[in-house]
């Protein structure tokens, strides 16, 4: 699904690159175009059509770009293009990893080495009534929803990633270690539903001694993001505030264009790049893809071709070093296709 303004351009850079990174391993990726977004809206009322809904349910990963612009929206004011909500709730994809890597050589404020997980919870918390808040006469009432089911998975799902790093870093050249830690993420000194998330979360944190557990205020972790982002590991949130957390954290490794998400259930999975369709530079070949590529490589590693992601993933650190990623001071590319074909060569 290529979305919309500068998806179909960041795609178009992505997919040989993530199609000769998986030959290398011997796999072979068979693609399925399918419309959806504002497109799709347009033509038949739904971003998400029930055939494409259909379609998505058949294959073993879903790659998407950008979705939604700005001027296509419902009558509440709310986007009409979006196509991860309605997919995140069709499959349940209950968590949404979102790396925050700092490419070297990449101008940030974070620090080198700056390397940690925002695993964002995705189907509840304050998006559970994503277009079903109350509307009354004067207001709106949407409600934050925190179950035991939904905030124990994903909390399951951030420990056994936090467990798989340690392993990854003791196993790499020595510095680079560090114990496993989970950070969770909330407003727990204010409402009840955060206090809750937090409980289940420790609670969940018990089953995993080797991981160490802490617990710091979303508005705190704004600050720790931008000026202390080594004691993260994996920072776990509810849906809003990692939603909001992940763009700060971008923001501080070199914006947006560098961050990738995966969105996984049980069955399904779903890559995108963190940032929207940036409808002001569509169709300008300016849009930077990396963090489109990067999803790619997330999504080889679900696939089961962890060794071509982590290709990928140097491949873009090669480009970036050799300047010949074309990376601008706004943070934009030189060309995306010059980017993307960039990436492709020192693939090879
Ligand atoms: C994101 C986006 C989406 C969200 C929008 C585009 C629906 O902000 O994936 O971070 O709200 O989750
Ligand atoms: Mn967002």
């Amino acid at each position: 699904m290529e979305g919309d303004g500068i998806g179909p351009e960041i795609v178009a850079a992505a997919l040989p690159v993530l199609e000769a990174a998986a030959a290398s391993d011997g796999a072979r990726l068979e693609w399925r175009r399918l419309d959806a977004g504002t497109r799709a809206y347009a033509h038949t009322g739904s971003s998400v059509p029930p055939d494409v809904l259909e379609a998505c349910r058949g294959v073993r990963a879903m790659l998407k770009g950008p979705a939604g612009l700005p001027g296509v929206r419902h009558a509440d004011g709310t986007e009409a293009g979006t196509v991860a909500g309605p997919l995140r709730k069709a499959f349940t994809l209950f968590a949404n990893v979102r790396p925050v890597r700092r490419v070297p050589g990449v101008p940030a404020i974070a620090p080198d080495g700056t390397d940690y997980v925002i695993v964002r919870e995705n189907t509840e918390g304050a998006y559970a009534t994503r277009d079903a808040g109350e509307v009354t006469g004067d207001g709106v009432e949407d409600r934050i929803r925190i179950t035991r089911e939904g905030t124990a998975r994903v909390a399951r799902l951030a420990f056994e990633l936090a467990r798989r790093r340690a392993a990854a870093r003791a196993a790499s050249p020595p510095g680079s270690g560090g114990a496993a830690r989970v950070t969770c993420c909330d407003k727990a000194n204010v409402l009840r539903s955060f206090a809750f998330f937090r409980r289940v979360t420790g609670e969940v944190a018990e089953r995993y001694p080797d991981v160490a557990f802490d617990a710091v205020y979303a508005d705190a972790a704004a600050a720790a993001i931008v000026d202390q982002s080594r004691r993260f590991d994996v920072l776990l949130a509810e849906n809003l505030i990692g939603d909001i957390l992940s763009d700060v954290a971008a923001a501080t490794i070199g914006g947006l264009g560098f961050c990738p998400a995966a969105n996984l259930g049980e069955g399904h999975g779903l890559f995108e790049p963190v940032h929207g369709s940036a409808p002001d530079i569509a169709g300008t070949d300016r849009a930077n893809p990396t963090a489109m590529i990067l999803a790619g490589a997330m999504m080889l590693e679900w696939l089961g071709l962890p060794a071509a992601a982590e290709r990928v993933r140097r491949a873009v650190d090669r480009a970036v070093a050799t300047g010949a990623l074309g990376l601008q001071p706004d943070g934009r590319a030189a060309s995306t296709r010059g980017a993307g074909r960039a990436v492709l060569e020192a693939l090879a």
